[in-house]
């Protein structure tokens, strides 16, 4: 341990009363005797004089120890290290000229410290308490509490908090009520896979943690509380990535006597609201609406990030007889025309053959469009008619590159869908601070699952069909489309919801189609069933998810720095060490044996 540790004492607060934060004092301050308090930043000293930055969860102030003020002091300040935590009592005084710092909010003034006291030492801290150090990921996340002492973490975790408090002021503004919903519970089915809690005083009987709130909602959309909201946790066991956590929080919303319009003004007016008071961002609305099919079709994803405007083309008719075979037996075969892309190297186009890969497909077909030739791998293959379809359907010119998929609809638009995004940023398409919010709606309500051989729910079962569309069910259940909607910010899926089915005939079709017979209705949703038979008004509503808005907000990459205590991506926390192994006798109460022994996987 370093030895000028033990120098000075450490000292209790005592009757000293913090008088300004650390980002408070500037030039009107001048002859005040302040208090301040917080953690030693840097210390530098400087010919018999010691400058120390004094930092606290608002910002800086510089704090000076000099031999004409308190001699003693000055002395003790040589104990000082980065992160000791010290009260400083003194008097605000303008800098030197040429010590002004004009990139702080502080930067003209000084505290010229009289006394001090050492609250607390620290050891030295594995990384440096400053936003630009480069530090792995993990280690961030082992010593959390240090990580949320750097600005920017600081920073996002009170935007968080701001942002909450907004939404929660206009939710109660516009008449929903907060009800809080149990999390132990029967496990909702919002497609992934449960976290259970085992029972003790039921042995061998489990409680799932929410996947969301659904069932509750509605259940008290059906006692009469007509809007309802919470901020909620939810919990899902998934395949974790920079958007997902197993648990994260969701802003979740319903209404009785609405339709989707009413839903939709509401949620728009949150977010308008929430960006115009946390970020000074003026939202159009009503938000963009665009329907799931020319989503696909324009932009490959559901969740397109609109915020620039390259398209994708269908092309199959255009090159149905190429002598590419292909091409001219592919079911589905589309083009990206990206302008002045022809300046990228091989290196970048083997690159996006590789990426594309992820999504399945096999290669990544393109052509270089130059003044007087293409240059292609392919170009020998097409003639000249095909060549002047895909010049007056894509609109080629010179400097162009066109990149093409040929295989099955979900592998090309998935392939071309996640190329445009990342073409959108190797060119410089994406405007920064933009937001594009966009609604998709019309979606199908079912989707086949090839694995399990049947169809389930694209959202959840308590979906309403489109009007008219109930009779479909039965016969072309992959027609059926669903009153749902989903509300998209830069490629974010940011929200979902939909109205519900509010009669028990209409829901007892829909699980009919899920292949869901009465008895499992009856075994799972019983309560929901029941809930329908007295009365239920009709109702749908929406959930956000909280982490989400917040990272675009904050201009994060990732949910984790906006979430204070998030999970690695192995769903670990690293600071606790959690999961963890329990003892045999917990084991024991709950009826529980163990048939793999605890290994927690490397992160
Ligand atoms: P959904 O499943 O679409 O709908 O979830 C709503 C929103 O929650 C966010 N979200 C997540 N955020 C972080 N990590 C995750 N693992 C995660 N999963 C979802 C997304 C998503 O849009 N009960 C319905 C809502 C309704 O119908 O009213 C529901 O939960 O931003
Ligand atoms: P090949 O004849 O396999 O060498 O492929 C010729 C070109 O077509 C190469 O540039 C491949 O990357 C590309 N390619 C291969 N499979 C596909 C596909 N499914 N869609 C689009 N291009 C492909």
């Amino acid at each position: 341990m370093d030895e000028t540790r033990n120098k000075i004492p450490i000292k209790p607060l005592g009757w000293w009363v913090r008088s300004h934060g650390c980002n408070e004092l500037h030039l009107e301050h001048i002859e005040l005797e302040v208090c301040l308090m917080g953690w030693v930043q840097y210390r530098r000293d400087h010919g018999g004089l010691i400058f120390i930055d004094l930092r606290d969860r608002d910002g800086l102030t510089q704090v000076v120890f000099s031999p004409e003020v308190n001699v003693e002091a000055l002395k003790e300040a040589h104990a000082l290290r980065s992160e000791y935590v010290i009260a400083v009592k003194g008097m605000v005084r303008e800098r030197p000229k040429d010590m002004i710092n004009p990139s702080l909010k502080t930067g003209h003034i000084e505290v010229a410290v009289k006394e001090f006291r050492l609250l607390n030492r620290s050891e030295t801290p594995p990384f440096l308490i400053e936003d630009r150090v480069e530090v792995t990921e993990n280690l961030r996340l082992k010593y959390r509490n240090l990580d949320l002492r750097r600005p920017s973490m600081s920073r996002n975790i009170r935007m968080r908090s701001q942002a909450v408090h907004a939404l929660r002021n206009f939710l109660h503004e516009s008449g929903f009520v907060e009800v809080e919903t149990p999390f132990l519970t029967r496990s909702t089915p919002e497609g992934a896979r449960d976290f259970l809690v085992p029972s003790r005083q039921n042995p061998g009987y489990f409680y799932a943690l929410p996947q969301s709130s659904q069932l509750f909602k509605q259940l008290l959309m059906c006692a009469g509380v007509d809007k309802y909201y919470q901020v909620v946790k939810c919990f899902r066991d998934e395949d974790l990535r920079a958007d997902r956590q197993p648990e994260f929080t969701q802003v979740d919303l319903e209404m009785s006597f609405v339709e989707e319009g009413g839903v939709m003004s509401v949620s728009e007016n949150m977010i308008a609201a929430l960006f115009r008071e946390i970020s000074g961002i003026e939202l159009e609305t009503p938000f963009m609406r665009l329907n799931y099919d020319q989503a696909i079709a324009d932009y490959g994803l559901d969740r397109p990030d609109v915020r620039f405007k390259l398209k994708l083309k269908d092309v199959t008719e255009v090159v149905r007889g190429s002598g590419f075979n292909l091409f001219a037996n592919a079911q589905l075969v589309k083009a990206l025309r990206v302008p002045g892309g022809s300046e990228l190297s091989r290196k970048e186009i083997d690159d996006y053959t590789n990426f594309v890969g992820i999504y399945g497909a096999k290669g990544l077909a393109w052509i270089k469009i130059k003044d007087n030739e293409w240059q292609s791998p392919i170009a020998k293959f097409l003639s000249d008619e095909e060549r002047a379809g895909l010049s007056s359907v894509l609109g080629l010119e010179p400097g162009d590159i066109v990149f093409f998929q040929a295989a099955s609809p979900d592998i090309v638009n998935n392939a071309l869908g996640y190329l445009r995004i990342k073409l959108g940023e190797r060119f410089g398409l994406i405007p920064e601070n933009t937001f594009a919010p966009l609604w998709i709606m019309d979606f199908p309500l079912l989707e086949w699952d090839e694995e399990e051989k049947r169809w389930t729910a694209r959202h959840h079962p308590f979906t309403a069909p489109k009007d008219g569309h109930l009779d479909l069910l039965e016969h072309e259940p992959g027609l059926v489309l669903a009153r749902a909607y989903d509300l998209v910010i830069n490629g974010y899926e940011i929200g979902g919801g939909s109205i519900r089915n509010h009669t028990r005939e209409d829901q007892e079709k829909m699980f009919a189609a899920l292949g869901i017979d009465n008895e499992q209705a009856g075994n799972e949703f019983g309560f929901l069933l029941q809930a329908l038979d007295y009365g239920a008004p009709p109702h749908g509503g929406i959930a956000f998810g909280l982490d989400r808005l917040i990272m675009l907000m904050a201009g994060a990459s990732s949910i984790r720095d906006v979430i204070a205590f998030p999970k690695t991506q192995k769903a670990a926390c690293l600071m606790t060490d959690a999961p963890a192994t329990v003892t045999g006798k917990q084991l024991r109460e709950l009826g529980i044996r163990l048939r793999e022994q605890g290994k927690i996987l490397d992160n």
